[in-house]
């Protein structure tokens, strides 16, 4: 469910998984406007869907309409992924944890004692935030172009590890013993292809550089990174991990990850 939704790549993956899984199952774009989103919720009862999806803008918005928020909803304060057992429905949030799972897979297995700075302080960070800490890292430093925002999420997340908020002016000194550095922002985002969120300059040998941005599949940052000799983290993995978790939740099987995707790249070109 999303407004607008047409742009969606989450059917085409999970009809790709349902398929290999064998279920005769379907995952069909809805496009919900917002005033109709109570509505649309109620009918995921009254239809008997086993589950949601939810994209933007009701991430935020549906929570009102759930019976059962997870932990991992009530961290971010969105919910990304409904499950429906009998007319009771149960909001995750499964973008950060998602997030998490693609870079312990790709990049760095074990993130325990680590020092993690995340650029942006949005929904995105947020989710990827309380993720983290699960991980036990040694800490974690927010840096945001607003620093108000970066201070607020790094207050609000004290209670769960070290976590400080700090500006874009503060990154080049603050990076230093910095293990993995991740972009949270849409800065090199298709079009803007050129642009990186700090100076490449600082980016270091042996660290971990990690872009939620999948278009491109490697945005100027990660191609900086590679030449300086760093390990890179792309964003397509969170999307496929993010959709392998709410697949597990409907079906209780193991996610086909490596089909969910390879089908995302063929449909990129
Ligand atoms: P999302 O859910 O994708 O995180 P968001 O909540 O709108 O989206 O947050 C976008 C984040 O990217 C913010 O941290 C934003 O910085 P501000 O809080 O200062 O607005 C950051 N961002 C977006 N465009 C940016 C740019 N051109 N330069 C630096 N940061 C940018």
């Amino acid at each position: 469910m999303g407004d607008p939704i047409i742009q969606s790549k989450s059917p085409i993956m999970h009809e790709a998984a349902l398929q290999a899984l064998g279920i005769p199952g379907a995952y069909v774009p809805l496009h919900i406007r917002p005033e109709k989103l109570g509505d649309a919720v109620q009918a995921i009862r009254t239809l008997g869907f086993r589950g949601v999806n939810v994209t933007i803008p009701h991430k935020v918005a549906v929570m009102q309409y759930l019976d059962v928020l997870d932990e991992s909803a009530v961290a971010v304060g969105a919910v990304n992924t409904i499950v429906n057992d009998n007319g009771v429905l149960t909001g995750y949030n499964t973008d950060g944890i998602g997030y998490v799972r693609s870079l312990k897979a790709e990049a760095i297995s074990d993130l325990s004692g680590v020092k993690i700075m995340v650029i942006g302080a949005g929904g995105a960070a947020r989710g990827i935030v309380a993720a983290l800490l699960q991980e036990k890292p040694s800490s974690i430093i927010i840096a945001n172009r607003s620093v108000d925002k970066a201070e607020d999420l790094a207050t609000q997340c004290r209670s769960k590890g070290n976590v400080i908020g700090i500006s874009m002016n503060e990154v080049a000194e603050m990076l230093s013993g910095v293990d993995v550095l991740i972009n949270t922002t849409s800065v090199g985002m298709y079009p803007h292809m050129d642009e990186t969120p700090i100076d490449p300059g600082l980016l270091r040998e042996g660290m971990v550089v990690s872009d939620l941005i999948y278009n491109p599949l490697r945005t100027r940052l990660l191609l900086e990174g590679l030449e300086r000799g760093c390990t890179i983290h792309g964003g397509l993995g969170m999307f496929v991990y993010q959709g392998a978790y709410a697949l597990e939740y409907w079906t209780g099987k193991p996610a086909p990850t490596e089909i969910m995707r390879q089908t995302i790249l063929d449909c990129l070109g």
